[in-house]
């Protein structure tokens, strides 16, 4: 028998029993995260080793470097998720990793480890999808959160709606035909001088602000459930440009909320839409962009209007972390996942869903 025959067959045993053990691994991007979860909905540890310290000198993420760090930090960082948890590796019942997608060189370094430690363990290993796992990010925060639903899903490499029928399948209704809004928030405060990441220092700053800049880009993906973030990028862009070449001041706080107030209107509006079209009542938000404390008052006010039910990851489980890939990987287990075979490999790119 091989490794994987063998391994199925213990999944068949692992989905009988009452305690699922799932010690997760996550390296896509610049984050080595090592998690233990418990049926999906309980985090017994998750440990970030974060490397934006690193990266801010470079004002983003460069690729090679991450998974060099990756490297460095994930033997500890998986020592210290069992420390922190109490537990061995006796007392876990498989491995689950992140394989796409996201940077072949980073997610390499979490598939090898992941790859070894099951192989080493006779354990079986189960293969992830990341934001798959965002949308999971929600089952660990509200317990009795189920399918179906309306994800937004807003990253910083991906932002659709999504029809969430089960925890398996989910169908794209509208995604963006250029860049995805967290990529276009780095970019955009990039320009304006704030360090890496920037999502989080444009959400700072317009807090700050008033959104009082009107940006002409042309929409024409109207009446569409599709996004276009590049055209609001680049009136900001030149918008600052022109501020620069005149000499003239740059007030970072209102071009921050008025870019802010532009893009959230986009996203909110047209999810929206979308769920009163589809007759759901549900909205889940996952992936980095989820943090913005403005999406997150918006839609809790166009929820409200619409008597639609809206669920938000926690805060620390927004970005990057393992503990979502645990709880993914318990659903996908017990919607019949089978053990991944010793030669895979990690995918920079991986289709959102099956109508993609
Ligand atoms: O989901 P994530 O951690 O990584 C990917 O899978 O892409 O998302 C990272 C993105 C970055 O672009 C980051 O700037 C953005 O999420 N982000 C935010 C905030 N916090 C993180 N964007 C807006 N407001 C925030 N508070
Ligand atoms: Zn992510």
């Amino acid at each position: 028998m091989t490794y994987k025959q063998k391994m199925d067959e213990e999944l068949k045993r692992i989905r009988n029993k009452s305690q699922v053990r799932i010690l997760a691994i996550e390296s896509s991007c610049d984050e080595t995260s090592v998690a233990i979860v418990e049926n999906g909905r309980e985090v017994l540890s998750c440990v970030i080793d974060t490397q934006i310290e690193i990266h801010k000198r470079f004002g983003g993420v460069v690729p090679e470097v991450a998974s060099r760090n990756h490297i460095q930090a994930i033997d500890n960082v998986c020592n210290e998720a069992l420390k922190q948890a109490n537990l061995t590796f006796d007392d876990i019942d498989l491995i689950a990793v992140t394989y796409g997608a996201g940077l072949l060189g980073a997610l390499l370094v979490g598939v090898s480890f992941a790859k070894g430690l099951a192989f080493a363990l006779n354990k079986p290993l189960l293969a992830i999808n990341h934001i798959k796992g965002h949308i999971a990010s929600n089952y660990i925060t509200h317990k009795n959160l189920q399918p179906p639903f309306v994800c937004l899903l807003v990253s910083g490499g991906h932002t659709a709606i999504l029809n969430v029928k089960n925890y398996k399948n989910f169908e794209l209704v509208g995604s963006t035909v250029d860049d995805a809004v967290g990529e276009c928030f780095d970019k955009v405060a990039r320009i304006m001088g704030l360090s890496y990441p920037g999502g989080v220092n444009i959400d700072r700053m317009a807090t700050k602000g008033t959104p009082n800049i009107e940006f002409t880009h042309k929409n024409i993906l109207n009446g569409t459930y599709n996004f276009s973030f590049s055209g609001i990028k680049t009136a900001v862009i030149n918008y600052v440009h022109n501020l620069k070449q005149k000499n003239e001041e740059i007030n970072i706080s209102n071009i921050s909320a008025s870019f802010q107030k532009l893009v959230v209107g986009e996203l909110s509006n047209k999810t929206i839409e979308a769920m009163k079209a589809l007759k759901s009542k549900k909205l889940v938000v996952a992936g980095g962009v989820s943090a913005n404390s403005y999406l997150k008052d918006e839609l809790t006010k166009k929820c409200n209007e619409n008597g639609f039910e809206l669920f938000m990851p926690e805060l620390k489980y927004c970005t990057d972390n393992a503990a979502m890939i645990g709880s993914c990987a318990y659903f996908e287990l017990m919607n019949g996942m089978n053990c991944a075979n010793i030669d895979l490999t990690a995918k920079s790119t991986l289709p959102l869903c099956q109508n993609e």
